[in-house]
């Protein structure tokens, strides 16, 4: 396991006040151009409604052709355990990208069907570019509040703000109250992140994240911390 974070070249970005379309023509920009330079490369993959645009975008570019995924190796950020198939991460990725852009199923990987997921990542060579997203208490995949820095993926019990942010409690199916992520430090590990945030109610959070005290209280705050980061938002600072 490595014990260290990978330290390529400084390299930290936050670009702010962008509109969504943009925001997200820059983080594909960015997805294709990882995959362009390093055809067999690993991403890290979120859900949420952040990053809907940007796999759109990188749908289209795979059905025309102009992007070529079958190298490439696709690790969900996180997915629900305790939930049904229809609202998992495996099923948001199938319907929002992998279908499209060709993913084979080889290469689709989730932490929930790994025993040792960071053990998988590292056997093909370590995350190369991680997209996340931010939640409005500061989670980054599903390490919520109070995780431990030095933390791998994991079963996490998630925080109430989690739930209601993500479900209606109309719905009508089971809400999930359990869930396995990666940990602060497989995310920590990848040798790039980028980080997108959409929408008014995440703007007090992220500046809180970039420019407050570095805690696990905020676990996004890790990120100030690491050496190769982009931060792309769709509102300006306060
Ligand atoms: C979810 C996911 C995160 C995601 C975040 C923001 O709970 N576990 O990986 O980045 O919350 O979601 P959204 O983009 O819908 O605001």
């Amino acid at each position: 396991m490595p014990s260290s974070y990978n330290l390529p070249r400084l390299s930290r970005e936050i670009i702010l006040d962008t509109p969504y379309e943009k925001l997200s023509l820059q983080v594909a920009q960015a997805v294709a151009e990882e995959i362009r330079q390093k055809p067999n490369c690993n991403l890290g993959l979120p859900t949420g409604r952040t990053p809907i645009r940007c796999y759109e975008l990188l749908s289209q570019w795979s059905q025309n052709k102009s992007l070529d995924w079958s190298q490439v190796k696709c690790f969900a950020l996180d997915d629900y355990i305790d939930a049904s198939e229809e609202i998992s991460f495996s099923t948001y990725l199938q319907t929002h990208l992998y279908q499209a852009a060709g993913v084979c199923p080889d290469s689709q990987f989730n932490p929930r069907f790994a025993d040792d997921y960071d053990g998988l990542i590292a056997s093909h060579g370590g995350l190369d570019l991680t997209i996340i997203g931010i939640g409005r208490n500061g989670h980054i995949a599903f390490n919520e509040p109070g995780t431990q820095e030095a933390s791998w993926t994991h079963c996490v019990w998630l925080a109430q703000s989690t739930i209601k942010d993500n479900f209606s409690q109309e719905s009508a199916l089971a809400i999930p109250k359990v869930a396995v992520t990666m940990g602060i430090q497989t995310i920590m590990n990848s040798k790039r992140l980028i980080l997108i945030a959409n929408g008014e109610s995440k703007q007090a959070i992220l500046h809180q994240a970039l420019t407050g005290p570095i805690s696990m209280e905020v676990p996004a705050s890790i990120l100030q911390k690491h050496p190769n980061l982009t931060v792309l938002a769709d509102f300006p600072w306060k």
